[in-house]
């Protein structure tokens, strides 16, 4: 929150604007909400060569009526296994990702042992990247989100001091390596 109304993350953004009106006390008020939810992992990580053909609705990717499928590529195609639920803001909608067959495994390399000169994930979020104190845990977050923070950490739109070390691990990480690793956290179970 902090990172937001400073300018520090997502700059010109929704939640910027949303935590400048927030005073100290609601604050802490959502802080302590949110840190003592339990964390349901909503989103399966499936690994396949083919994914149905999307488009959008709304904010999320639905399977087109055709039923034709593509190539997956270099992508992850997340989507609402229902989308009613989904529209209804109903809190038990699961979500799939599609991955690209072996990411998991390389992904999961690459938090253990690092690559190239990035350093492992796992000295830093912890075994299992289940997090350690104020390192976020990454294990069974949304793919989607794990990529597109990583490519912000890469553009610098993150840039509060807190995010230093990540600056340093994304610029040695490849389009592919960051999907292999998101594809990896998305699997594993908090
Ligand atoms: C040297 C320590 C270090 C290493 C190595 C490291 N991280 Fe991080 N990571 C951090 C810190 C610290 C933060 C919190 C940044 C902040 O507060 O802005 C973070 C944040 C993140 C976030 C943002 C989470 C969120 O809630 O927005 C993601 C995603 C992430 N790291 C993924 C990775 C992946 C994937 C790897 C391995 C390829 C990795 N990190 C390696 C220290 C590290």
């Amino acid at each position: 929150m902090q990172a937001f109304r400073e300018d520090q993350r997502d700059k010109n953004g929704i939640m910027p604007f949303e935590a400048r009106h927030l005073d100290a006390a609601d604050e802490q008020a959502v802080v302590r909400y949110f840190s003592g939810l339990k964390f349901h992992p909503a989103t399966q990580v499936v690994e396949t060569a083919n994914v149905p053909m999307m488009h959008w609705r709304g904010f999320v990717l639905v399977p087109d009526k055709s039923g034709t499928r593509e190539l997956i590529g270099n992508r992850i195609i997340e989507t609402p296994e229902n989308f009613t639920l989904y529209d209804l803001d109903d809190e038990r909608t699961e979500f799939i990702a599609y991955v690209p067959p072996g990411s998991i495994q390389r992904g999961a390399a690459i938090a253990a042992r690092g690559i190239g000169t990035a350093v492992s994930c796992e000295s830093c979020h912890g075994a299992e990247l289940h997090g350690v104190g104020d390192i976020p845990y990454l294990a069974g977050r949304s793919p989607t989100y794990i990529v597109r923070e990583l490519i912000l950490f890469r553009l610098g739109k993150r840039t509060n001091p807190g995010a230093a070390p990540m600056h340093a691990e994304v610029a040695h990480l490849s389009l592919k390596d960051m999907i292999d690793v998101a594809a990896y956290a998305a699997s594993l179970r908090p």
